[in-house]
Parts: structure tokens; C-alpha cells; sequence
């Protein structure tokens, strides 16, 4: 009878059962990989405690009521000097968890989380940072890095076929010939890691070293993406502590450019500790014995410009993302201007890819973006689909006088030197006496723009004007010059 007792309060005390728990919401991602969330919970009567581990993300429980008949839970984690907050509601059913999360956009899919043991989806222990050391210069990209990148246009609908097609165009439609030379897969490439902790691709590139092979057949280099986080900023796998195996592994299958994004060591490393973790990855790739150019994208922290050159950079993202539009374009773009000090033969200002030709500016507009960033000396990285794009967007891509200014091998980057109201003339000197002179207008309506030259930096009238959007060559007309431009437009000019 005893024993009786004592089996039934156990049992009820397991049906009483509550929230407390580790908890997995399984996704997949359709290549083989699972977006995984770890709600690591505690219940106390109707508060619940603990925090939630969506990927790459860690935020701590700061408001969470209920129980298993229903609950709520809010969560944030301080990043980018603000806040991110995540809410989910749910409820027990059987041995697991129905949970939606509630977001801005109104209420996510339902989702199903199982139990899972106490400690599985936890942060990696803390790796330490390495010292501070110069790495030495690899001796790649004197002029800005050239090519093609998934995100922009693809952002997860990126696999091994695509790629190729990528190639294939860009091989033939006058794109490789005029520079544009690196393909480079950017995030959601990732599998799992083998028994050895070597990286693999997921099921969308079944073989990476083949798909170098390919891409190299084409007279073509292949660039790939990571983080030195433990994940991606989608989630997937980062090098976190496996910097110099995931180098050698990019040397075997003959990968030519890293683009190394933080995102996922936000939740194990402060901003001052960048630099050390960056050098890290630095190394590793001189060690590799391939080149290999390396490109920083943490989104402009800390003045990367500072140090990017010093942890063997070529490159550095100088803010946040761009979009296709002409508000991000021109902000990231016009904003550039104190940073020319930095950009120099093998180390570049990297204002973010191109948007040119993904679909929400005007033809005028693409022409401002092609032209601002050549100016700014910037890395001409397209990001449209390059197998199907218009006239019009080939002829700005692939305008061989206007990427000749980009491409300057003395690669000194443009600064503002004349400005009325949304009128602006931006100028940079190019090797062997040229200077390029950008008149650009940022209003919405089309503009006569009229100035001095010697307003504008230039000494003596020019013996020589070429327009390089028209490809015409220009009298010089005295002190000043004049041009209509459109709204949102530009005129290239280089001269003598
Ligand atoms: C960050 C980067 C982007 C892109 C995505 C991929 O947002 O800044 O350029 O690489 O990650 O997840």
C-alpha cells in the first residue's frame, strides 16, 4: 500500500509537469541543415525565467507568464547599441510545445519544440582572443576587388547551379572581360562539420571543390562566406574555433576570397576584442598558402579602417547593409567622405555591394550608384542576376571608362569639394595627372549645376573634358563649367 502511494504521487507529479526545461524548435532550411531555437526555460508558479538561443542570437526572458496551459515569454539582447526583442506564445500538448512567435509582421507559422537534454544548444565556451600582432600584407587586390556576389539579389536561394550560370554569363557577356572577376557564394552555403570538424557544404553545393574547378575554367576566381562566430548571421555554420582548418579547407577546394561577416560573434565578444579575432582569420588564410583576399564585414564598428590593413584586411565593410533603393544608395554613398585617408593599393572602403540592376531604382540612379562608387574607390562587387539583366544595366556595369577611374592604380578615393544645396562635385586624382570630376545632383528634379573650377580644386581650366557616360569629349568653356543633370543623376567627367 505504501509503495502504491508512493508511485502515484510520482506520477502526478509528472503530470503536473511544467515548463521548466531545454527546449528545440527544429526548422529545416530545405538543404539539409536545420535552423534550430533552444527556449531554455524555467518556471516559478506563473513566471517563467531563462533565456533563448535563436541561432546566432542569445536573449535573456525578461517578461514570461504562464504555464503549461498557455504561456508568453519576451526576450531581448543588447546589439549594435540598441535592443532586439523576440516574443513567443505557446502551450504543452502531450511532450511538447506548440509555439508561434508573435512579430512585428503579426503571428509567425505554429511550431513544434521538444524536449531536449539540459546543455544541448548552449554557447560555445570563450576563446579567448590571440594578442595583437601586424599580419603581414598578402600582397592582393592593389586595385578595388571586382566581381559578383549571391546576397544582393539571391540572399538563401543560392546553390551550385546558379553559381555556374553566374559564371557562364559573366565569362561571356563582356563582365570578366572588364574586371569583374570574383563569384562569390555569400551566406547559406554551410553544412554541418564532419567527424574531423571539417566544414561542409550543404545539400544546394554538393561539391565545392568542383565548383571551383568550374568557376576557374571560366578565367573566373570563387569567393565564399563565414563568420568568427559560432553561426552565420542566418544561422548557419561559423569558423568559431576552427579559424585555421576552415583556411585549409578553403585552400583545398580552391576558394580565392573570404568575406568574414561578425553577426555571430556579437554574442561572444565585445567591439574592442574585433580586431584580435579578425587577425585571427588573417592568419589563418596566409597560412592556408593560398591567396585568398579577405574581406571584414562588420558593418563599419570600431574604425575598421583603422586596423582593417592590419589584420591582413583587403577590405572592409564601412557600415550596414545596402538595399535597393535610392535612399540606402545615397545615404551609404555621400556618406564616404572622411574615410578617403584610408583606402589605398590593397585596402579598400568597401561601402557594401552593388544593387545595380536589381529592379528599384531608375537607370539614372544605377548610373549615380556605379558612379559614386567608383569615385569612392570602392570594390565594384554586382549584385543583380547577371544571366538576365537589360541593356542598358550591361552598358553601367560594364562602362570601361567609368571603371577605369574605379580601378586607378593609384587608388586615391574621391572627396566632396564643391556643394550647393543637393548639388555636388566630387573629385579625385588619378595616376599620371587626370582627375575625375563627378557633378552630382541629389534632388529629386533635374538641375542646371554650375561652378569654378578652381572652386572645385582645379587650378588652371582643363585643356581637356571627356564625359564618360557619354563618351564625347567636351570644349572647356573658361573658368566654369555647367551641365544639366538629371534628378538623382550624375556627370562623369575626366579631365586634363
Ligand atoms: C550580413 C551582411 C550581408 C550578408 C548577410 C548574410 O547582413 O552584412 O552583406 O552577407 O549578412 O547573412
Amino acid at each position: 500500500m505504501k509503495s502504491f502511494i508512493f508511485l502515484y504521487l510520482i506520477a502526478a507529479a509528472c503530470a503536473r509537469a511544467d515548463l521548466t526545461g531545454n527546449w528545440l524548435i527544429a526548422t529545416p532550411n530545405g538543404d539539409g541543415t536545420l535552423r534550430r531555437t533552444y527556449l531554455h526555460l524555467k518556471q516559478q508558479g506563473n513566471r517563467i525565467t531563462g533565456t533563448i538561443r535563436a541561432t546566432l542570437h542569445l536573449y535573456s526572458i525578461d517578461n514570461g507568464t504562464g504555464g503549461p496551459e498557455g504561456f508568453t515569454i519576451t526576450a531581448a539582447m543588447p546589439i549594435l547599441g540598441s535592443e532586439r526583442r523576440v516574443t513567443y506564445r505557446g502551450k504543452l500538448a502531450g511532450d511538447q510545445l506548440q509555439v508561434v512567435e508573435v512579430g512585428a509582421k503579426g503571428i509567425g507559422p505554429e511550431m513544434i519544440a521538444r524536449r531536449v537534454p539540459e546543455g544541448e544548444g548552449a554557447l560555445p565556451a570563450r576563446i579567448q582572443p590571440p594578442p595583437l600582432h601586424p599580419v603581414r600584407d598578402n600582397g592582393l587586390a592593389r586595385t578595388p576587388p571586382m566581381g559578383w556576389n549571391s546576397w544582393n539579389k539571391f540572399a538563401n536561394h543560392i546553390d551550385d547551379t546558379t553559381v555556374r550560370g553566374i559564371a557562364d554569363a559573366m565569362a561571356v557577356n563582356g563582365m570578366r572581360d572588364a574586371g569583374y572577376i570574383y563569384v562569390n557564394i555569400d551566406d547559406t552555403w554551410e553544412g554541418e562539420r564532419d567527424a574531423h570538424g571539417n566544414i561542409q557544404p550543404n545539400q544546394k553545393f554538393p561539391d565545392m571543390k568542383r565548383l571551383a574547378d568550374y568557376v576557374h575554367s571560366r578565367g573566373l576566381k570563387l569567393g565564399i562566406y563565414s563568420s568568427p562566430g559560432p553561426n552565420t548571421c542566418e544561422g548557419y555554420e561559423g569558423s568559431y574555433g576552427h579559424e585555421e582548418q576552415d583556411a585549409r579547407t578553403y585552400a583545398a577546394w580552391g576558394i580565392d576570397y573570404l568575406k568574414y561577416d561578425w553577426c555571430g560573434a556579437f554574442t561572444l565578444y565585445r567591439d574592442s576584442e574585433m580586431q584580435a579575432v579578425y587577425q585571427k582569420m588573417g592568419d589563418a588564410l596566409l597560412a592556408s598558402g593560398r591567396e585568398i583576399v579577405f574581406s571584414l564585414c562588420q558593418y563599419g564598428l570600431v574604425d575598421v579602417w583603422k586596423w582593417g590593413p592590419t589584420v591582413g584586411g583587403n577590405l572592409w565593410r564601412t557600415g550596414g547593409d545596402i538595399s535597393d533603393s535610392w535612399e540606402s544608395m545615397s545615404r551609404i554613398g555621400f556618406s564616404q567622405n572622411q574615410l578617403a585617408p584610408y583606402a589605398r593599393p590593397g585596402h579598400w572602403n568597401d561601402p557594401d555591394m552593388l544593387e545595380i540592376g536589381n529592379g528599384h531604382m531608375t537607370d539614372t540612379e544605377y548610373r549615380t550608384h556605379m558612379t559614386l562608387w567608383s569615385m569612392l574607390a570602392a570594390p565594384l562587387i554586382a549584385g543583380n542576376d547577371v544571366r538576365n539583366m537589360s541593356k542598358s544595366i550591361h552598358d553601367i556595369l560594364t562602362n570601361r571608362e567609368v571603371i577605369a577611374i574605379d580601378q586607378d592604380k593609384d587608388g586615391h578615393q574621391a572627396k566632396c569639394v564643391w556643394q550647393s544645396g543637393q548639388q555636388e562635385v566630387w573629385s579625385r586624382e588619378l595616376a599620371g595627372g587626370d582627375t575625375a570630376v563627378a557633378v552630382f545632383n541629389r534632388a529629386p528634379e533635374d538641375a542646371r549645376v554650375t561652378f569654378r573650377w578652381a572652386d572645385a580644386g582645379i587650378p588652371r581650366t582643363p585643356s581637356r573634358i571627356r564625359d564618360l557616360w557619354r563618351h564625347t569629349e567636351q570644349k572647356p568653356l573658361g573658368a566654369q563649367f555647367s551641365a544639366a543633370v538629371p534628378g538623382h543623376g550624375v556627370a562623369l567627367l575626366r579631365v586634363r
